[in-house]
């Protein structure tokens, strides 16, 4: 059993805080290797961000928990090495059960998320509590999610969004006594996020998708003042990187993610928490392609991984300066 607050970790509440009164959300951003952790940190102590490193459960199995777990913990010496001791919480994305998510606090996680949403309302309640009591008596913070989003997540699939219904929010955090809720207002997860028959077209013939349901935010935020709300769900998707990939061999195809103007919106409402997955992959993805296919002679891994990751650190720096509006608040 090891204590997150021995690894130099710390969890969410006080960060959240300061992000509803500053106006600017946190970057969770989901890690499952060396170089995207260097990226994220290099990125955040760069630009002074506070950052969220988070860990899925599929992670977890592609890495080994307890390789994750050692490299949070070098990310905050990482960080202390290049000369900024920024927040840095460790997160357990998406967990399904009690177990995980006990199993994540005993060895360092400082903030977990119980996603109870594919469950009967009451069944999320009971699932959801269990996993608080356990978290707050270490300290823990806690994410829970009301609604459904479209997408994958982990090894659940839902077909269609189920927004979150604002008149259940104030029973379910204080039944449950969460430290934050996830909401669904339109984001889902992956790289697919609308189809083009969705959207409009503007006078550049640039799809523009459906807005978020803004009106349910802010229902909720009536509902909860003050409360942190987290968005699932957020990349954008930039058609840059969708382009760089099909140029040189890659077959994506309708990628379409959330527009930047959108996050920065909810950024400044009582969404302290903005998940960034897909736009990560695709930046690695896009930059690998383009080595492999302009340098087929190269074969020392460091040498497209290398490049994949100062890509990443752009995204990253330029999600928290120009999107979340994070940076300069570690
Ligand atoms: O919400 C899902 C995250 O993007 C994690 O994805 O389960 O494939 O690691 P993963
Ligand atoms: P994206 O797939 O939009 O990056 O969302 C990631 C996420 O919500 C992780 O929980
Ligand atoms: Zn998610």
């Amino acid at each position: 059993m090891v204590s997150y607050k021995e690894l130099g970790l710390v969890n969410t509440n006080d960060l959240f805080k300061k992000a509803i009164e500053g106006k600017y959300a946190i970057p969770a951003f989901n890690f499952n290797n060396m170089e995207q952790m260097q990226a994220i940190i290099a990125a955040c102590v760069e630009t002074k961000s506070p950052v969220i490193l988070q860990v899925s459960s599929g992670a977890r199995k592609y890495a080994n928990q307890t390789l994750l777990r050692y490299m949070a913990q070098g990310a905050v010496e990482y960080a202390k090495e290049l000369g900024q001791n920024i927040p840095v919480v460790l997160h357990l994305d998406h967990g399904d059960t009690f177990e995980l998510c006990k199993s994540c606090i005993d060895s360092g996680f400082s903030s977990v998320m119980i996603d109870g949403s594919h469950h009967s309302y009451e069944d999320n309640i009971t699932l959801t509590k269990q996993v608080v009591e356990y978290a707050h008596a270490h300290g823990v913070s806690v994410e829970g999610e009301l609604g459904v989003l479209a997408g994958v997540e982990d090894d659940v699939v839902a077909e269609h969004h189920t927004y979150t219904r604002p008149e259940e929010v104030v029973d379910f955090v204080s039944r449950t006594g969460v430290d934050s809720l996830a909401i669904s207002i339109g984001t889902s997860h992956g790289a697919n996020k609308f189809t083009p028959a969705q959207c409009i077209r503007d006078e550049n013939g640039v799809l523009i998708p459906p807005p978020l349901r803004f009106d349910i935010l802010e229902e909720i935020e009536k509902q909860i003042p003050g409360f942190p709300i987290v968005l699932h769900g957020a990349s954008s998707v930039p058609q840059e990187y969708v382009e760089t990939i099909n140029k040189y061999g890659g077959a994506l195809k309708d990628s379409i993610g959330i527009p930047e103007e959108q996050l920065r919106k909810a950024a400044a409402s009582a969404v302290c928490k903005i998940n960034i997955d897909s736009d990560g992959r695709l930046a690695m993805t896009a930059a690998i392609r383009e080595v492999l296919a302009t340098k087929p002679g190269e074969f020392d891994p460091r040498k497209y991984i290398g490049p994949a990751r100062d890509e990443l650190k752009k995204l990253y720096a330029h999600k928290t300066v120009n999107v979340l509006g994070s940076a300069g608040k570690a």
